[in-house]
């Protein structure tokens, strides 16, 4: 693979950002939003709810512009929270703004049982009232309370709902062993546009001192660092040369060192202070060592990140351990990756990739969105062709890969399941 791909807007900043528009009535205008399927999923789930959106194509994905003036009604039905789980984003300003949400418990998910238990928690620590029914939780207040809240496990979208909810709460709310990933902090930065008072954002301790109303404000949102590794890794696999643009190589660098580990050489460009768009040259000979990982919360190695690195230890000298400590169910790519020649044990949270083996192609099927990136991955090493089922889980996080992929080389096309 050689060339240049350009890097989206990050699907998991994105998301928190669409939900904190409803804090505020007046108008919020956000940049650089991926054109993925589960954006597309938050606007109808906030148009259920009454706000107005709208969306222009823009040089660099889209511009979407919000408002919620009003509520029609607070609920986040089955059927779109069943879609997708970052729906529970919802429900911390909708609290916190309108007192009152309704919302549908996301079930269990391919990689893990994944409870809300936390954000539930926090809700209650603000003072709001919590109760369950017919699979939906009410979540009700009469204007939320700053508190402390330490959290039992680090949970990213936990962070963001309550960061969120107290923006608005009367008083200073301080969140412990909070998540401190860089879509947190983008959260964070946007809040603070619209006039919340945050600070420690990025850090295990998040100060939030509540303010009576937020306003409207103009944000770009940042790179996606998962798909980011994700090119990187298909540079890496394919013995490539790639220049991978508009990414923030900051935000990288557990994912960066590990590579560097493996044998791939990489080249940051254009890094300064004023700069944030920058790019990152990846070569990476035939020689891949193995190297064992494990997958921990930010600044550590991302969750998001272990399939396609998995992927990659199928094609290096030696054996890896592969070591996952934030999802109990996350090896399901690890049975295809055998299926197409792979020599990967799993025993719970670890597997043993033992490498090099020729993959050859198949027909294999994706179980969630990481999964089915590490299967394309596995695909572009593969002799013969790969056929992989149910890429629609490709299309919630990864805007048009199969184009950016053919675009530096890769064989690749997207057939409906009629062809
Ligand atoms: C976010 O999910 C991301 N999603 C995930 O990306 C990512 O894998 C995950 O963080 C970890 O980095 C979005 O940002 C939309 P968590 P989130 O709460 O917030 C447990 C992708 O591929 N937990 O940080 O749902 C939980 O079970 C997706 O883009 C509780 O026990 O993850 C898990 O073991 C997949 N109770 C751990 O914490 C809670 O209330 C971390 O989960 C919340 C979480």
């Amino acid at each position: 693979m050689e060339g240049r791909v350009v890097v989206s807007g990050a699907k998991n900043a994105a998301l928190p950002a669409l939900t904190a528009a409803l804090l505020t009535e007046e108008r919020v205008v956000l940049h650089n939003i991926p054109r993925v399927r589960d954006i597309s999923t938050m606007r109808s789930l906030l148009e259920d709810l009454g706000v107005d959106s709208s969306v222009t194509h823009e040089a660099h994905g889209n511009r979407i512009e919000i408002e919620a003036r009003q509520l029609l009604n607070p609920v986040a039905p089955y059927e779109l929270v069943k879609q997708m789980r970052a729906s529970v984003l919802v429900l911390g300003p909708l609290v916190a703004r309108f007192g009152q949400a309704r919302v549908s418990l996301p079930g269990g998910c391919a990689i893990g049982v994944r409870p809300v238990n936390l954000h539930l928690k926090g809700l209650e620590k603000l003072g709001a009232s919590i109760s369950f029914d017919h699979g939906y939780v009410d979540a009700r207040a009469n204007g939320l309370r700053g508190t402390k809240f330490y959290f039992d496990t680090i949970s990213v979208t936990g962070t963001e709902n309550l960061m969120m909810a107290a923006t608005l709460a009367d008083g200073v709310t301080v969140l412990e062993n909070a998540a401190r990933e860089p879509e947190v902090q983008d959260l964070a930065h946007l809040l603070t546009k619209m006039g919340a008072e945050i600070e420690g954002a990025g850090t295990p301790e998040v100060r939030i001192r509540g303010v009576s109303r937020l306003h409207g404000a103009e944000h770009s949102i940042i790179p996606d660092r998962i798909e980011a590794g994700t090119f990187l890794v298909a540079a890496a696999i394919t013995g490539g040369d790639l220049v991978v643009e508009r990414c923030n190589p900051e935000h990288l660098t557990a994912v960066l060192a590990k590579l560097e580990e493996v044998g791939v050489q990489v080249v940051r460009d254009g890094a300064n202070a004023s700069n944030p768009a920058r790019t990152l040259n990846v070569k990476a000979g035939r020689n891949l060592r193995a190297h064992d990982v494990t997958t921990l919360e930010y600044p550590g190695f991302p969750t998001d990140m272990q399939a396609q690195y998995m992927t990659l230890m199928t094609q290096a000298e030696g054996s890896s351990v592969i070591t996952e400590t934030i999802f109990e169910n996350r090896f399901m790519h690890a049975l295809e990756l055998v299926r197409m020649g792979a020599d990967i044990t799993v025993n719970g949270r670890r597997a043993v990739v033992r490498g090099a083996t020729g993959l050859s192609g198949a027909k294999i099927q994706a179980s969630d969105l990481r999964a089915s990136a590490s299967l394309v991955l596995a695909g572009l090493a593969a002799e013969g062709q790969t056929l992989i089922d149910r890429v629609y889980h490709i299309d919630r996080g990864y805007e048009r890969i199969e184009e950016k992929l053919t675009q530096v080389g890769a064989k690749i096309i997207r057939i409906s399941e009629s062809d």
